[in-house]
């Protein structure tokens, strides 16, 4: 078999995380406090979490969707605060979002290696891996792969096609991104009849006019057919109400096909290059567990402000060394605390605050959560909740700073 070779390749054993919790997030109360967490989401170097994670989940995720940096040798800017709406530009605020720049082609190499190595260990038994790139280094993954999996678990290749603008002229405008996926025992997970699309108009009308148009195969038309492995789906800058701000984020239609495919409801489904939190929202929406991973503050908080859209609890948790630290209330948020209602006076731009009406003084449970509407609109500065004598309320700005106040 051919192998790939780089500079300096080899398998390290990584340092485990120290994890702690930041938070117990009950969206709207729900099950508020005791409702057990099916969502784990981390901040920190998927590396050194995923090797934490090893002693509990060896052998035990159903599915990995990794969607890490391509190899563009970019930044990528997020956008923040009120005008996510992409209908209207001038209201933008950008914002660091993440880097994908490398001294080289080995760096980058060595990187995915030593990751996709702890995911194929992650992996259940019947697990299967879906790895997003494009043509910066597609090629070079795929040989990573068959050395990790076996060439002979080798799934598929999706094109996932798009449309765009785009400043080439000297080549085809490049508008498809490729998906590998692998599975790691003959025993994996594929829900053919889950993930059934209706046959297209011209196969339809050919059947109904002759039944001998399949050379003797007469399809199903109404049960529909399993897609091909070249999909389309509108890129998120075209769909105003997924879209969060956060760069190269990826459809929810293109994960829902991958999650309903490959795992079933109440599997593990895991994300560790999550970003603004697709995947949990997509395997949460559908019943699946997971466990999500960003080292990017950013992302972390933009994948929180899109679960709390959903009634299941998750955690929030920390590698020590990414601390997530809170400063104390500035003088310009002044808050009101009657007996079920809180409300809040402030012009400083806020992108979310919650509030734990139970304090324990150590683990943040949060009851209820006001956050900014994902297309326009201003965020609400009430919150109707039963307070007992220890609250403890957190905001975050637009900008990211963060601030608690003990009460
Ligand atoms: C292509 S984006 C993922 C976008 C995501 N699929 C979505 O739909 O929003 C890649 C993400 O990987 C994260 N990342 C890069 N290196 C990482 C690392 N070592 N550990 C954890 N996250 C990392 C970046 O911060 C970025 O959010």
């Amino acid at each position: 078999m051919p192998s790939i070779h780089w500079t300096g390749k080899h398998l390290a054993t990584p340092k485990p995380a120290l994890l702690t919790i930041d938070s117990i997030v009950h969206p709207n109360g729900f099950g508020y406090p005791k409702a057990e967490p099916t969502g784990r989401l981390f901040l920190g170097d998927n590396l050194s979490i995923m090797a934490a994670l090893l002693p509990e989940y060896e052998g035990s995720i159903n599915l990995i969707y990794a969607d890490p940096p391509f190899f563009t040798n970019r930044k990528f800017n997020a956008r923040i605060g009120r005008g996510e709406d992409s209908r209207k530009p001038d209201e933008w605020e950008i914002a660091d979002g993440y880097h994908d720049d490398w001294q080289d082609l080995d760096e980058y190499l060595d990187f995915l290696y030593q990751r996709l190595a702890l995911m194929y260990r992650l992996l259940a038994p019947n697990g299967t891996l879906y790895l997003h790139l494009d043509w910066h280094a597609d090629a070079y993954a795929r040989l990573i792969l068959d050395e990790l999996f076996g060439a002979d678990k080798f799934l598929n290749e999706i094109i996932w096609a798009y449309h765009g603008p785009s400043p080439i002229r000297s080549a085809f405008n490049r508008k498809h991104d490729t998906i590998l996926s692998y599975f790691k025992g003959k025993d994996y997970t594929f829900n053919a009849d889950a993930v059934r699309e209706p046959y297209n108009q011209n196969t339809v009308n050919t059947f109904k006019s002759s039944r001998k148009a399949g050379f003797g195969k007469i399809p199903d038309l109404d049960r529909g057919k399993v897609p091909e492995d070249w999909w389309y789906f509108p890129v998120v800058a075209r769909l105003h109400n997924e879209r969060t701000g956060y760069p190269t984020q990826k459809p929810n239609a293109l994960l829902e096909r991958i999650v309903l495919a490959s795992s079933n409801p109440g599997d593990l489904v895991a994300d560790f290059f999550c970003g603004s939190g697709t995947t949990p929202l997509i395997a949460a929406k559908h019943g699946r567990k997971f466990i999500a991973c960003d080292e990017n503050l950013r992302a972390i908080y933009t994948a929180r402000n899109r679960l709390v859209e959903l009634p299941k609890v998750f955690n929030i948790e920390h590698d020590k060394s990414f601390k997530i630290s809170y400063s104390i209330l500035p003088k310009s948020i002044k808050v009101n605390l009657k007996k079920d209602l809180i409300s809040l006076d402030t012009k400083l731009d806020l992108d979310y605050w919650e509030v734990d009406p139970a304090w324990n003084g150590k683990t943040f449970k949060s009851a209820i959560q006001a956050k900014r509407p994902v297309r326009s609109g201003n965020l609400p500065h009430e919150l109707k909740i039963k307070i007992g004598s220890n609250v403890c309320i957190r905001f975050v700005t637009i900008k990211g700073r963060k601030y608690q106040l003990n009460v």
